[in-house]
């Protein structure tokens, strides 16, 4: 039988967001092969006020696993996107930390899985939203309706270099975070081409 730190164990035997979001239009799934375990976040997001209103998770992993996926679940619901501040590593790690304690390293793949599963959530939604979205211009983030030719503007003009300069201009990228990866494929093509034409 394990035997979990008395942090984990309080939460994992309480743990009270589990099942099925509530009127949820997103979920996203990671599994590790340390221990074949996976975490399912489904979602469910309010799109008028931008607000996630139910986050609720599925898991066949440990007490660690569930410990953490239900320390996220606690933490996200009841947020608006904006809030939600890109949900990048350091934070997410933060967050485990403060409630579950230091994982340990042979245990790290326990949070690393319910991180994935719950960025894969919101990239869901933004997939959902990008479907849905009648503009004529080309959205990048879904969470701030930025779209491209505003950032590709700040990247050039304004020499936004960074996924985070970009954010704290125009804020694309700084809530769920889904798109923070297009944002840096934009930024990466600008020097592409500014290396092939020797302008900065
Ligand atoms: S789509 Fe959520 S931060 Fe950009």
């Amino acid at each position: 039988v394990a035997v979990y730190p008395p942090s984990v164990n309080k939460i994992f035997l309480s743990a009270r967001h589990v099942g099925k979001a509530d009127a949820a239009n997103a979920a996203g799934k990671a599994a590790t092969f340390v221990c074949g375990s996976f975490v399912r976040f489904s979602i469910g997001i309010d799109g008028g006020q931008k607000r996630i209103t139910s986050v609720k998770i599925q898991t066949n992993g440990c007490g660690f696993m569930i410990a953490a996926a239900e320390v996220i679940a606690e933490a996200i619901e009841g947020l608006f996107l904006s809030d939600l501040q890109g949900l990048n590593d350091e934070q997410l790690n933060q967050l485990i930390t403060q409630h579950l304690g230091l994982f340990q390293p042979d245990r790290d793949h326990c949070q690393q899985v319910c991180f994935e599963a719950i960025r894969g959530a919101f990239f869901d939604y933004r997939v959902l939203q990008l479907e849905e979205f009648q503009g004529e211009k080309a959205l990048i983030c879904t969470c701030f309706g930025v779209a491209e030719e505003t950032i590709e503007q700040l990247i050039d003009k304004n020499s936004a270099l960074s996924v985070e300069r970009v954010g704290e201009l125009c804020n694309a990228g700084s809530g769920c975070g889904s798109c923070r990866m297009l944002i840096q494929e934009l930024i990466d093509q600008h020097d592409y081409s500014a290396h092939r034409t020797g302008k900065p």
